[in-house]
Parts: structure tokens; C-alpha cells; sequence
């Protein structure tokens, strides 16, 4: 078994002042030296999805992103609050990489959330909304620490640097978290190839047009 844990991490706010990125580049400087934490940039270049895209080949962003949470050991996701929910280009995201079912690469992948906000909550109601995805795509959701982040202008200094010590102590227990869930599914693929990513059928219970799965 490989010791790295390659981790991708999507901020689901495309504002260059992010508090949400800013959580993800700390938490790349936090991870332990096993864990390597790759940013993903590339949020805004996804079509909204649309089901008559959904096709081979797939919107070159697209087919990008679905590579790279395929490669990836698992997700770290911070998310900003959007009307009491999850940010559409992050959802748009997620929805591009659960398709099609049969190859759904978020199945089983571990998967972290945090979240940042300038108020009182912290992401509380969009990190309750992303959790129930992680129901219907089958990741491997991290359940606690839970990370919010509230008051964050108070957390961060000037250039988005990371300094309130509770807020960094967090994302590291997040962090350790996760790479158990990693170590896990490793084990599990292993143990169980056939209960690995792309073996699924569709659901009967929602079955899929033929030309989405
Ligand atoms: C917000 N914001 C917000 N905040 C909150 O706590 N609850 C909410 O429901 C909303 N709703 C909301 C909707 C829209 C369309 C915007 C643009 C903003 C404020 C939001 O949390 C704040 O802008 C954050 O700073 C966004 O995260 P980033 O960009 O700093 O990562």
C-alpha cells in the first residue's frame, strides 16, 4: 500500500478574496507530510450541466474533473452558504461528477467538508444540504470533525492566512480523519475489488435514460 494520501480539494466559491479557499490553502499547509493536497482551479470553467452533454466525450472541463477525483485517494471540499444551501457552481460540479451512474466517481471516494462564513453560522445549513448528496452518491463522508467556521474575518488575517489556532487545529483533526477513511476504502478495494468504483448498475429504483448511464 502506497503511503501518500493525494487529496483534491474544491473551494465552492470562485471569489478571488475566498474565505473558502483561503480554508483549503491553509489546510494544504496543515496536512500532514503523507497527505498531499491538490487545489482544484477549474470550477468556472464547467458548463452547467445539462443531461444532452452528458455524453462521450464529455466538455473537456468536465472529463478533466471526473479525472481528477478518480485519480484522487479522496475530497476535501470547503464550502461557502448560499441561501441556506450549497453554492450552485459547487453543486453544478458535483452533479457533472456523479454521472453517469455506472461510473459515478464519487462512489465510495472519502470525502472531508468545512466550510466558511462571515457570519454567525459558519456554513451550517449548506454543510447539512452537502451531506445529504453524500447519501445519494455513495461517498464516504468524513462525519465529524465538523468544521464551521464562523465569523471568519475574524479567523484570517489580511492575506488570507489562516491564524485563529482552534480553527487550524480542526481542519488537522479533519485532515487525520480523513486519511483513516482513505486508509480504509484502500483496504476495501482491495479486499473487495468488485465493490469498487464503475462496477455499479443503475438503480432500479431511478432508473437513468440509457444514454445517461
Ligand atoms: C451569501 N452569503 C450567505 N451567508 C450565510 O451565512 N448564509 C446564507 O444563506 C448566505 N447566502 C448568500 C447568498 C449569496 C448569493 C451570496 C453571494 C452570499 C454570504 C456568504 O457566506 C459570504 O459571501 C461568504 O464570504 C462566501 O464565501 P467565500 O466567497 O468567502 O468563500
Amino acid at each position: 500500500m502506497t503511503d501518500q494520501v493525494n487529496i483534491l480539494a474544491i473551494s465552492g466559491s470562485l471569489r478571488a478574496g475566498s474565505f473558502n479557499s483561503a480554508l483549503l490553502r491553509a489546510a494544504a499547509d496543515i496536512a500532514p507530510p503523507r497527505t498531499k493536497i491538490s487545489i482544484y482551479d477549474r470550477l468556472g470553467d464547467l458548463p452547467p450541466y445539462n443531461a444532452d452533454m452528458d455524453h462521450e466525450p464529455a466538455p473537456e472541463a468536465v472529463a478533466d474533473l471526473r479525472r481528477r477525483i478518480a485519480d484522487a485517494d479522496g475530497l476535501l471540499i470547503a464550502t461557502p452558504e448560499y441561501n441556506y444551501s450549497i453554492p450552485g457552481v459547487l453543486k453544478n460540479a458535483i452533479d457533472w461528477a456523479s454521472r453517469p451512474v455506472a461510473t459515478n466517481v464519487l462512489r465510495h471516494k472519502p470525502v472531508a467538508q468545512m466550510g466558511a462564513a462571515p457570519g454567525n453560522f459558519g456554513t451550517v445549513r449548506a454543510q447539512l444540504a452537502l451531506r445529504q448528496v453524500w447519501l445519494w452518491t455513495e461517498s464516504r463522508a468524513v462525519v465529524k470533525p465538523e468544521v464551521h467556521v464562523f465569523r471568519a474575518a475574524e479567523r484570517f488575517n489580511e492575506r488570507g492566512h489562516l491564524t485563529d489556532p482552534t480553527t487550524r487545529e480542526l481542519v488537522k483533526q479533519l485532515l487525520e480523519e480523513l486519511t483513516i477513511v482513505v486508509d480504509d476504502q484502500r483496504r476495501a478495494n482491495r479486499d473487495r475489488p468488485a465493490a469498487g468504483v464503475g462496477t455499479r448498475p443503475p438503480d432500479p429504483a431511478w432508473p437513468a435514460p440509457a444514454s445517461a448511464v
